[in-house]
């Protein structure tokens, strides 16, 4: 009985996995908050529920993903350009692709 039980939980933790990296071609969004609260939080509210970014001049994270076009590609755009206020940023490409995530997710 409990070797059927383990044998169930291992098959849906299986399952599970399988369809949440279908989900997810691209970047882990758990990992890329964790990254964006050490990089980005400084200037940008990172979290739902942050309605005011430290900066006031940066967009929430919550408002980026709402912003029509914000696509991955205008993501990775607007990660690799410097661009007005905003430092360039020594993110590993799997770091940017979980930023990249974490924003959209956000949508
Ligand atoms: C030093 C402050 C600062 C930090 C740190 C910072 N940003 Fe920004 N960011 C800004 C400001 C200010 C703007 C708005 C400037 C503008 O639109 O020209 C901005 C704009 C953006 C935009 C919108 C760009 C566009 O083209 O509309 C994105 C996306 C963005 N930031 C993502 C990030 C991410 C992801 C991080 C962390 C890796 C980050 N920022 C870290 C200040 C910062």
């Amino acid at each position: 009985m409990t070797k059927f039980t383990s044998c169930f939980a291992i098959a849906l933790t299986l399952a599970a996995a399988v369809s949440s990296a279908n989900a997810q071609a691209v970047g882990e969004p758990k990992e890329g908050l964790a990254v964006a609260q050490q990089v980005c939080a400084e200037c940008h509210a990172t979290v739902v529920g942050q309605d005011r970014s430290p900066n006031a001049q940066a967009p929430t994270f919550v408002k980026l993903a709402a912003t029509p076009g914000m696509t991955r590609t205008a993501l990775l755009v607007a990660l690799t350009t410097p661009h007005a206020g905003m430092p360039m940023f020594m993110l590993a490409d799997k770091q940017r692709d979980d930023i990249i995530a974490y924003i959209l997710s956000l949508h």
